[in-house]
């Protein structure tokens, strides 16, 4: 694998944003899982390898659903590696950083993301030119603050925390731009798989899946013709609900939320700002649900990260912008 291909799986998992991890009991798992991921938008899924079935679900998965993208997880030795590449397993996780196993991926030019828990590790990882860590048992280390600290100063590294993370403590991860993916067993308990309550994986995954986008309505704009016509609008409302701040002299806010632009001779008349933790995840979430976009509506800050992008549908009328 070149370095774009370990690439383009570092950016579908940064797309999701959730990993889910499964020891697979059983093979008869496969084919209700694909299902799910391909209903709810294929992602990537981390096979761990804990139990002796674990390279023969890698296979069976890959077989059968081409299109998500396979970890191997907990890979411990170069041997068990092996057994991941050959079954099909698109990239490696180990729980632990091994510089046998790192520079043997390494060697082989595939993508491997090694579990690191303290600053050393995390240099050491470092030094190997790794970028993508796990982060590893995460909430027993500090969890979400703990990733913030290390990321100061990691400038460059992203985290898959995994340990101990749950649908209730996800959003502090989710809001560091540092966090990659959370992973863990909680989209896909092994309880609810071995009891073939599939349902209940199916609104597990859901939510996490929309915890990780974090959609919030953060305001609504009232776009008008002419500067007149703003004055006018905000006088109107200032009348009824009491003064406005001014944030600049053609965009005026009632309390945080609704805005007034005044924006010469466009067609817009109002809109609806959603913002979210990712416009990457927001995408992948939203392309799985159907939705198609403006890309010539995209903004990108300073570091030319994408910070905006228009829905092609509306809403009752209601342009939709996704912003982060
Ligand atoms: C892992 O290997 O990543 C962890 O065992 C997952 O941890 P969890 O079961 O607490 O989610």
């Amino acid at each position: 694998m070149d370095k774009s291909g370990a690439e383009r799986i570092i950016q579908i998992i940064r797309g999701t944003g959730i990993l889910p991890a499964i020891v697979f009991k059983s093979c008869s798992w496969i084919e209700p899982l694909g299902k799910i991921f391909k209903q709810t938008g294929f992602g990537v899924i981390e096979v761990l390898f804990r139990n002796d079935g674990a390279a023969e679900a890698v296979k069976g998965i890959k077989e059968k659903y081409p299109e998500l993208v396979v970890g191997a997880g907990t890979v411990l030795t170069c041997d068990q590696a092996d057994a991941a590449f050959e079954a099909g397993a698109d990239f490696l996780i180990s729980p632990g950083f091994s510089n046998a196993l790192v520079r043997y991926c390494l060697e082989k030019n595939r993508l491997i993301i090694p579990g690191c828990g303290t600053a050393s590790e995390i240099q050491n990882a470092y030094e190997t030119g790794l970028r993508v860590l796990k982060f590893f048992p995460s909430e027993r280390l500090g969890g979400a603050s703990a990733i913030k600290d290390y990321a100061a100063p990691f400038k460059e590294v992203e985290f898959i925390p995994t340990g101990g993370i749950q649908i209730d403590n996800m959003d502090g991860y989710m809001k560091n731009d540092r966090v990659l993916a959370v992973g863990g067993s909680f989209m896909a308990p092994y309880g609810l798989l071995e009891s073939e309550k599939y349902d209940e994986v199916v609104a597990l995954y859901e939510k996490a899946a929309a915890a990780a986008v974090g959609f919030r309505v953060d305001n609504v704009g009232i776009c008008c013709r002419s500067e007149d016509e703003t004055a006018d609008e905000v006088k109107r409302l200032s009348k009824l609900f009491g003064s406005f701040t001014a944030e600049k002299k053609i965009s005026v806010c009632c309390g945080a939320n609704v805005k007034y632009h005044y924006i010469g001779g466009s067609e817009e008349k109002r809109y609806i700002c959603v913002r979210t933790y990712s416009i990457d995840r927001a995408i992948t979430y939203l392309k799985a649900r159907g939705v198609e976009f403006h890309c010539e509506s995209e903004i990108y800050d300073a570091e030319g990260n994408r910070v905006c992008i228009r829905l092609k549908e509306e809403v009752d009328g209601y342009a939709v912008f996704i912003i982060k």
